[in-house]
């Protein structure tokens, strides 16, 4: 299928590129025209993925400073340019009740879910945006809009990078638009824990009928980053098949409405 958002000639960075979401927003970029730059810490899935898409990947964490000057320096390299950054990669640990919580694994969670987008944007900016313009899409989550059993440290992160996607947006404009997408439940591994056990009963909470998949996000991603979006910026655009809205859902009674969170309080992430 080709695609309506038009990107032809521009470069992206996607983290988190090699699964899930972000290798969903990464083929779509590509479809639409884009050549993409990808990080993650699996090598080997970093260089298929790269592969596969046409692109050029480079593996690592996020959360480390030097892994994103690199990642921005290999991008303008490889193409030249640097139109679009996608903050995709995040952690949902430490996960369980606050008050249990490591402060060395609470400050890990805002390294990689707030402090890394701000460090990308940072160089992207200095690199090639500050004079010729870009985009910004940040990932949050539907989640950082209330609070739910167990991921405290996830929500409140994901709440500091809704902020941050604002406060960049208000800084960097004209020359470059900041926006979030906020999505539902999604099939990925990040979220199998909730999902896999629990996917009728989730399914038949949503207004909408069903959990996301992959290319629901990438899809609004990718509409966010062309320019078909050109006057947007400073916004979070949920896609999360009618979560927000389920309490008004005529089956919201049902007790799908919240099985999500009855996931959260009776598994676990299993370790990464
Ligand atoms: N799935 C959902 O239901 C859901 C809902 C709301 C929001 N989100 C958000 O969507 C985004 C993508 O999540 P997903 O569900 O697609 O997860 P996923 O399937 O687990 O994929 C995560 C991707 O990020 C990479 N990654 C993880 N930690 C990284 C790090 N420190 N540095 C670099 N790369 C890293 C992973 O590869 P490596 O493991 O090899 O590093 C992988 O490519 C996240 O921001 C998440 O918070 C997801």
């Amino acid at each position: 299928m080709t695609s309506p958002y038009g990107l032809k000639g521009k470069a992206a960075i996607v983290t988190g590129g090699s699964r899930g979401i972000g290798r969903a927003v990464a083929e779509t970029l590509v479809r639409a025209g884009a050549r993409v730059c990808l990080t993650a810490r699996d090598p080997d899935a970093v260089r298929q993925a790269a592969e596969e898409l046409g692109g050029v990947g480079l593996a690592g964490s996020v959360g480390d400073p030097a892994h994103l000057r690199e990642l921005t320096e290999l991008a303008l390299r490889a193409f030249g340019r640097i139109d679009v950054v996608v903050n995709n990669a995040a952690t949902n640990r430490p996960y369980g009740p606050l008050m249990d919580a490591d402060p060395d694994q609470w400050r890990e969670a805002f390294a990689i879910n707030v402090e890394a987008p701000l460090r990308l944007v940072q160089y992207a900016w200095r690199a090639w945006m500050r004079e010729h313009g870009g985009v910004v899409v940040n990932v949050c989550t539907e989640g950082a809009g209330h609070v739910g059993p167990n991921v405290g440290a996830y929500g409140t992160s994901k709440a500091a990078l809704l902020h941050l996607t604002r406060q960049l947006a208000g800084e960097l404009a004209p020359k470059v638009r900041v926006n979030s997408v906020s999505p539902g439940l999604v099939r990925t591994e990040m979220a199998r824990f909730v999902w896999e056990h629990a996917e009728g009963a989730v399914a038949a909470g949503l207004p909408l009928g069903r959990i996301g998949e992959p290319e629901d996000i990438a899809r609004a991603v990718a509409w966010l980053a062309s320019d078909a979006a050109e006057w947007i910026t400073g916004a979070d655009l949920l896609v999360d098949g009618g979560t927000a809205v389920r309490a008004a859902y005529a089956s919201g009674k049902s007790p799908g409405a919240y099985a999500v969170h009855d996931q959260l309080r009776s598994s676990a992430p299993r370790p990464q």
